[in-house]
């Protein structure tokens, strides 16, 4: 009996490399390649026909967030099923969509019989709760390197449902650094392979811009003028991007400014959660537990929020965000927005929101002074418990980058306690800005930190003064809010003759300290 499901009535044209996904029965595939060669649509389109021809199969969607699925997936996924497909009924916007469900079916493939309701779930790695209630056939993974090996393999473990002949997973993303573990896990000489076969663990196929007929017209053997347009772009990105985005090399950022940030170390999964502590409502920071698998820190008290904002429009984002401060003057980027074409007032709501909401001490921004001036007043001039006006000018003058910038490395060291003083939240990136997604710039700060490099020197060294200036907005903001919260303990690291602040003692002098010491300078005549 045929599926009730409309057929596909558009014509798609598959690419040899989607062909060679469709016909594999590998456990574990790499589906990598350049940015923008249909690796997504393949494999929503995969998605689509299991759901077809197996009837009462279960796929899964998974990406570091939920949130971040639903304009990078969602938007193509329900393109290839069609406005009317019986699976988006009841309309919802994706946003809130946790599954996706076809009509029942019966189908016989090669003498079995398959049957049921083909489901499509979404969830995204900040929910391991949802993710380890359920088994699934086959699960596709996007940006996959987002995801810890961790996050892999318990994703992996999911894979058990055994309605299929096969169960499967895979991996969609663009090459990052050459030391990736997905790189590692599908290549043919690294040391992780399978120990038994001495086989890669994973199937790597490679995709091209050809694979993708918007860009390239395989009848003519040519460039679309979509194609051309946009060869264009990429031959305009910087080199490292280039060789991932356009030529789909996996290659590690040479001369970056901040070696020490690792993104297994410096993205936790956690969220605030308000809590009842003797009468008393106090928002706390928890580690999700990735079951099986140890937390990567302890719940604690917020002990203050602090915020701060660089600002920007186009083709330079705005980049604004909420840092949680525990009792032992750690940071946790908890919220951020980072977009372009916003004014100030769009920029004054978003705080006011978060002033709404939590316990924020500090407003540290960008120059100039007179924009400042202005959030403050949309700010209903509300003051700090120093008597000053919330929002205030980051620190800036001669040095003050390459100074900042060692207090962010300092930041992210490891403090006595052996933990990094700054992290963000994997769901920290409120929306992933279109415009910045479309010229394949980061969308946050987790996405700048690597890419952050010294210029070249003639010699082809980096020159270590010298930061190339793009692509640090999320950046300039940590680092104003570095400069702010751990300027004197930074001082007192690399000056050891002055006594230490004792930030690890008592945030709350601590702060009085910051707010004293910031005041006596910005009494000082200006230069
Ligand atoms: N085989 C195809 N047929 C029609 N459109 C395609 C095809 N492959 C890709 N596209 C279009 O190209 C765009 C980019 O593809 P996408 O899958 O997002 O690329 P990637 O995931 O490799 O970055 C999508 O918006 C999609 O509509
Ligand atoms: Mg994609």
């Amino acid at each position: 009996m045929a599926s009730e499901s409309p057929p596909m009535e558009v014509k798609i044209r598959l690419s040899a490399n989607a062909a060679r996904l469709m016909r594999s029965r590998a456990p574990a595939i790499l589906y990598e390649g350049p940015a923008r060669t249909g690796k997504s649509f393949t494999l929503v389109t995969y998605a689509r026909l299991l759901c077809e021809w197996f009837p009462g199969v279960k796929i899964l969607f998974v990406r570091q967030t939920r949130k971040s699925l639903n304009h990078s997936i969602l938007t193509l996924w329900e393109d290839v099923l069609g406005p009317d497909h019986p699976a988006i009924k009841p309309p919802k916007t994706t946003r809130n969509r946790d599954e996706y469900c076809f009509p029942y079916a019966e189908q016989e493939i090669d003498g079995a019989q398959y049957r049921g309701v083909s489901e499509v779930h979404l969830i995204g790695m900040d929910n391991p709760e949802r993710l380890m209630s359920t088994e699934y056939d086959v699960i596709f993974v996007f940006e996959a390197t987002e995801l810890t090996l961790r996050a892999w393999s318990l994703a992996q473990s999911r894979l058990s449902r055994g309605h299929l002949p096969w169960n499967f997973m895979v991996a969609d993303c663009n090459p990052a650094s050459a030391t990736h573990w997905l790189n590692l896990m599908a290549d043919e000489r690294a040391m992780i392979g399978d120990a038994e076969t001495d086989r890669p663990k994973m199937l790597r196929i490679r995709t091209k811009l050809q694979d993708n007929p918007k860009f390239w017209d395989a009848s003519r053997g040519a460039w679309t003028p979509q194609g051309n347009a946009y060869n264009r772009v990429l031959d305009n990105l910087p080199p490292v991007e280039r060789a991932r985005l356009r030529d789909g090399l996996w290659v590690s950022q040479s001369g970056q400014v901040y070696a020490n940030w690792d993104p297994d170390k410096h993205v936790v999964q956690g969220k605030l959660e308000l809590r009842d502590v003797h009468g008393t409502k106090r928002w706390w920071l928890t580690a999700l537990d990735l079951q099986g698998l140890e937390r990567v820190f302890a719940d604690r008290r917020v002990a203050w929020f602090g915020i701060a904002v660089d600002w920007g429009y186009l083709p330079d984002p705005g980049s604004a965000a909420l840092y949680a401060f525990d009792d032992r003057g750690r940071a946790f980027v908890c919220e951020e927005w980072h977009v372009t074409k916003k004014g100030l007032d769009w920029w004054a709501q978003k705080i006011l929101w978060w002033q709404k909401k939590y316990d924020v001490r500090a407003i540290v921004c960008d120059t100039p002074q007179e924009k400042v001036d202005a959030l403050n007043v949309m700010l209903h001039g509300k003051l700090n418990s120093q008597g000053d006006p919330i929002a205030q000018v980051a620190k800036k003058g001669p040095g003050s980058i390459m100074a900042g910038i060692d207090i962010v490395r300092f930041a992210l060291d490891d403090d006595e306690e052996g933990e990094p003083r700054l992290r963000y939240l994997a769901t920290a990136s409120q929306m992933e800005d279109p415009y910045l997604r479309e010229v394949m710039a980061p969308t946050g700060g987790v996405k700048e930190y690597p890419g952050y490099i010294y210029a070249p020197r003639e010699d082809g060294r980096p020159n270590k003064e010298l930061p190339v200036d793009r692509n640090n907005h999320a950046l300039d903001r940590d680092r104003y809010m570095a400069t702010y919260a751990w300027g004197n303990a930074h001082k007192a690291r690399v000056e050891p003759a002055e006594p230490p602040t004792p930030l690890d003692i008592d945030i709350e002098f601590d702060l009085a300290q910051l707010r004293r010491d910031q005041r006596q300078k910005s009494r000082r005549p200006r230069v």
